[in-house]
């Protein structure tokens, strides 16, 4: 066993949790604006708008350019490669309309998931190779946080061993080659909710999933204060029978995360993985008054199709609806900002899109 080691110097460690601990401020959580051109492509198809740079870019505009206010409720904002190198109508980096707002731009850094081969369909994710020089770049280029994501299935004989182990790991690497260039890691082992199984059985997957993932981390010397956990909120299978509660569900997810998810961490960034915009809110909000277990973390969000389902309905790709599209993401992230303190009054804020299921059968992003 190795037990001597370095943890990063001590300027670095301090810039490391200085960046998690701004992006889980009280009240505030992540837009994950990260798609990729094939996933953003689907989300313009549901509103009839071809998928080109062009309309790729004034989305993410409309986005961008939405009163400051929404950074009383939204610290960071994760993007993708295409759009990190985007600018405004007027010539002003994207990144920059972020950055004067007092938003943080994070980097969605993975490359997509590959099958393991013997496995029954499982994955793991790629984009190791040249990860330190695209993080060093990166960071020049203005953001301070990074996102990873993997994905572990429920069926009756998976998650694997070898998925949990290699898909921990890989994680872990990724985690320590963002630290190493000045990049807080978020770090996604996400458990599907496809399926039919019950609550108990997502818990019982999510403990394990996250034990392994704290391992590797451990194994690797990543500097867990420096870190973020973007983990599925423990919800039963998109298919089963038997429909649990919010509270039910609070209760299963504060429990898989006090059994298996150090103190040092300063906290969750939930995904909100096919809820509907309200179901991730009110789970949010029931997570944050659950008193089942100790919490020593904030508990926020970092959601993509549930803050953004509103805002592209709203919008239908015409001008004379922005306004209109960018209040409803002032709305949902308000929502969720309350949600995140256990202030949120169920059932409050309506939007175009709020009730609507966004569930993906085995989803890519
Ligand atoms: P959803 O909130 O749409 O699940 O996505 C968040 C995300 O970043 C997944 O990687």
């Amino acid at each position: 066993m190795t037990t001597h080691f370095s943890y990063p110097d001590a300027n670095l460690r301090h810039e490391l949790k200085r960046i998690a601990d701004a992006i889980v401020a009280p009240g505030k959580g992540i837009l994950a604006a990260d798609e990729s051109v094939a996933t953003m492509g689907k989300r313009l198809a549901d509103i009839n708008v071809e998928n080109t740079d062009e309309n790729r870019r004034k989305y993410r505009q409309l986005l961008f350019t939405t009163d400051k206010c929404l950074a009383e409720n939204v610290s960071g904002v994760i993007l993708f490669h295409e759009t990190l190198y985007q600018n405004h109508d007027d010539g002003t980096p994207f990144v920059k309309l972020i950055r004067d707002k007092g938003i943080i731009p994070g980097i969605k850094v993975d490359k997509g998931v590959v099958p393991l081969m013997g496995s029954e369909s499982e994955t793991t994710t790629q984009g190791l190779d040249d990860l330190s020089q695209r993080c060093a770049q990166y960071k020049k280029d203005g953001c301070d946080f990074a996102k990873w994501r993997c994905v572990l299935k429920i069926t009756e004989n998976t998650p694997s061993y070898q998925a949990m182990l290699e898909n921990a790991n890989v994680l872990a690497r990724y985690a320590s080659i963002c630290q190493m260039n000045g990049l807080v890691p978020i770090v996604e082992p996400e458990v599907l909710p496809d399926g039919t199984h019950d609550l108990e059985r997502a818990q019982k997957v999510t403990e394990k999933v996250l034990a392994f993932v704290y391992k590797a981390l451990s194994d690797h010397h990543v500097y867990l204060e420096g870190t973020l956990l973007k983990p599925n909120m423990v919800t039963a299978g998109q298919s089963c029978p038997t429909k649990f509660n919010a509270a039910e569900v609070a209760k299963a997810t504060v429990q898989a995360l006090s059994r298996t998810m150090p103190a040092a961490v300063p906290g969750v960034t939930f995904l909100s993985g096919g809820q509907s915009e309200e179901e991730a809110t009110v789970h949010l909000d029931a997570i944050n008054r659950c008193k089942a277990a100790k919490k020593p973390w904030a508990l926020t969000f970092s959601y993509g199709r549930a803050l953004q389902a509103s805002v592209l309905r709203a919008w239908q790709g015409k001008d004379e609806n922005i306004k209109q599209a960018q209040d409803e993401l002032i709305k949902r992230a308000k929502a969720n900002g309350a949600a995140a303190q256990g202030m949120y009054e169920w059932g409050s804020c309506k939007g175009f899109a709020a009730d609507a299921g966004l569930f993906i059968k085995d989803h890519a992003y």
